[in-house]
This record gives C-alpha cells, sequence and structure tokens, in this order.
C-alpha cells in the first residue's frame, strides 16, 4: 500500500543585498525601461562573497523546519536540487546537514537546472509512499550570482540568489500530492548552458578568460520551450489527477520572466491574478524560484488546507515538470 505525501511546512530565504535595474544601468549597457519590459523583473538578492549555497539552503530550510513544527533529527533525507553546490564533492546537502543538524539523514544533491525542486519533490514523494522514509527535506538553491557573465547584458538582468524548503511527510487523512509529471529534451541542451568547468572543458586561464564558465543562453527560443514545456506539463498533472484548471486554487510557476507567466495563464484561461507572481522582487533564482514562491503562497495565506494548487517548472537540460497538491 503506498503512502501519500503532504507538505507540512515551507521556508525561504534570501540575501539582504538587493540588485536593483538601475544599478545594473552603470554595470551593463541596459535600462530599467527594457528589463521591466520584457521581463518583469525590478531587483533581484545577491549574496555576499562568504554565503555559499549551502548557507541560503540552511537558513531556508531552518525556516520550513520551524514551519511544520519538527525538529532536525526527525528528518531521515535530505535532497538538495541545485546548479551551484558549494563545491562538486560533498554534496550540498551534506553541508546543510551539519549546519542545520539533522544527524539523521541521508543526502544528496539533484541537478535540473531550474526544474530541480520539482524534481527533489517527486523523488521525495516516493521514498515517502514506498515507506522507506517518513521526514524528508527538499530544498531549491541557488547563487547564480557566480555563474552569470556580469558583461553579458542578455543574461545578467535575468538572474538573482536564493532558497526555499519543504518538509514533506505522510499525513494521515491529507492526499498531499495528487499528480506529478517530469520531462527533458537534451537536444536542447545548447540553449540554455555552462560550457565551462566541468571535465568536457575543465577551468582554465583560456575557458576563465572566455566566460566559459557563465550561463550562455539563447532567450528567444527559451521563451519558446519554456511556455510550450510548461503548459504541456500542467495539462499532464491535471489530467492525471482528474481536474481543470478551475479546480486550482493557485497556481505557481516558474519564475523566470512574466512575459512567459502571462503566456500560460492566457494559454489555460486563468486569470493572472490566481497565480503567485514574485520575479519582481527576486528575479530568476532557478532551483529557489518556485521553493520561494511556495513559501511566500504559503505564508500568505494564498491556499488554505484542502485547497489544490498547481506547481510547474523549466530550466536548462532541458527539464520541465509539473505537480498537483492537495494543500
Ligand atoms: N537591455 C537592453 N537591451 C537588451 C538587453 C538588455 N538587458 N538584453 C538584450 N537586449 C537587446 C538585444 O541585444 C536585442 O537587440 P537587437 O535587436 O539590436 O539585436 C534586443 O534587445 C531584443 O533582444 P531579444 O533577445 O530578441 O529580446 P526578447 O524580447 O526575446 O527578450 C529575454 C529577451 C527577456 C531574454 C526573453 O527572450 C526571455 O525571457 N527568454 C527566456 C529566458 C528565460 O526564461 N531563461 C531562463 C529560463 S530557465 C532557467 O531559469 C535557467
Amino acid at each position: 500500500m503506498l503512502r501519500s505525501a503532504s507538505v507540512i511546512g515551507t521556508g525561504s530565504y534570501a540575501p539582504k543585498r538587493v540588485l536593483t535595474n538601475s544599478e545594473l544601468e552603470r554595470m551593463v549597457d541596459t535600462n530599467d525601461e527594457w528589463i521591466v519590459t520584457r521581463t518583469g523583473i525590478r531587483e533581484r538578492r545577491i549574496a555576499d562573497a562568504g554565503e555559499s549555497t549551502s548557507d541560503l539552503a540552511a537558513a531556508a530550510a531552518k525556516a520550513a523546519i520551524e514551519n511544520a513544527g519538527i525538529t532536525p533529527e526527525e528528518i531521515d533525507l535530505i535532497i538538495v536540487a541545485t546548479v551551484t553546490p558549494d563545491m562538486f564533492f560533498p554534496s550540498t546537502a551534506c553541508f546543510v546537514q551539519t549546519k542545520i543538524g539533522a544527524k539523521k539523514a541521508a543526502c544528496f544533491d539533484v541537478s535540473a537546472a531550474c526544474s530541480g525542486f520539482l524534481f527533489a519533490m517527486d523523488i521525495a514523494r516516493q521514498f515517502i509512499a514506498t515507506g522507506t522514509h517518513n521526514t524528508v527535506l527538499v530544498i531549491g538553491a541557488d547563487k547564480l550570482s557566480t555563474i552569470v557573465d556580469w558583461k553579458d547584458r542578455n543574461t545578467c538582468v535575468l538572474f538573482g540568489d536564493g532558497a526555499g524548503a519543504a518538509i514533506l511527510r505522510h499525513r494521515p487523512g491529507s492526499r498531499g500530492i495528487l499528480a506529478t509529471h517530469m520531462g527533458s529534451d537534451g537536444s536542447y541542451a545548447d540553449i540554455l548552458y555552462i560550457p565551462g568547468g566541468g571535465c568536457l572543458h575543465p577551468v582554465t586561464p583560456e575557458t576563465t578568460s572566455e566566460h566559459s564558465n557563465t550561463i550562455k543562453m539563447n532567450g528567444r527560443e527559451t521563451y519558446k520551450q519554456a511556455v510550450t514545456s510548461m503548459l504541456s506539463a500542467a495539462n499532464i498533472s491535471m489530467a492525471a489527477a482528474q481536474l481543470t484548471s478551475d479546480d486550482l486554487k493557485c497556481i505557481i510557476p516558474h519564475q523566470a520572466n512574466l512575459r512567459i507567466i502571462e503566456a500560460i495563464a492566457d494559454r489555460m484561461e486563468v486569470p493572472l491574478e490566481r497565480f503567485l507572481v514574485n520575479l519582481d522582487r527576486y528575479g530568476n533564482t532557478s532551483a529557489a524560484a518556485v521553493a520561494i514562491a511556495l513559501d511566500e503562497a504559503n505564508r500568505t495565506g494564498r491556499m488554505h488546507v484542502g485547497d489544490t494548487i498547481l506547481l510547474v517548472v523549466f530550466g536548462g537540460g532541458l527539464t520541465w515538470a509539473s505537480s498537483v497538491i492537495e494543500w
């Protein structure tokens, strides 16, 4: 008999330093009007040099633990979704474990770019369903400021740093996560990627001077793929849960670009007001984005126990995922 998995607590953390569009005007050839009109982003948070991804993740985790009303010792699995790990190894999840004192947890990271948090949630759901683990801490955390080319106006205006976390557990009487979907298409790898820094093109003076260890993106193609794959992912999960968009109290999409969210709202025929949008304040924080938005929705009363919500994401890979949850 498979057990259901519910989100029993959420948390998030954003670094204190705010980088506004007008500050970016002094760094690259851009302007506030262009950034707001094309993306909806007004400011983003940037972590200090000494603040690592696991620091952001641990702060979000502590908030989620408090929100769930559990102790760190109750956590038996930690999964961190990130593309900016503190180090290649150990996993960022291992660093988080020590920082929050979750001594009994097994720890590993997941790499699915901006889709990582929902990939990690789905892994957690299945560990809970089969009964191998009871209390899972899932974190989406990224310090993208370390992999952004601050001289490239096509990308540097889009991204920010942050972390979001959720505690998943079987809650008797609650159906929890009703349906999920994950997809990928590696043939589009080169529209959104970091070519250098891995084993194929290791760090050398040449790769560093060519900025090949920073984000490269074909914006237009990414935009098109994002709309198509998020819509398809949303429809697959809703159909599996035997629901329509009318049944959804709140839709929490990946926070990359307001125009992408508007296009999805339009095609789903759902008013934009039912979408949680906070990218104006954080920009695109990759794996953290949907997790921070989920925490904001939870803490601002956007949904109540028994409401149905949809999470839907998209990222490099390409990867995409969706999850329909009874809150
Ligand atoms: N400021 C001013 N002008 C700029 C800037 C900037 N920051 N960036 C680009 N431009 C210029 C371009 O050079 C181009 O100029 P040109 O016409 O003289 O060549 C012009 O603006 C138009 O550029 P486009 O790329 O066609 O602009 P577009 O309307 O497509 O918007 C954007 C660009 C915002 C990047 C959009 O394509 C987009 O949002 N794509 C999706 C990006 C995304 O979601 N990425 C991450 C998703 S997954 C993940 O999170 C990892």
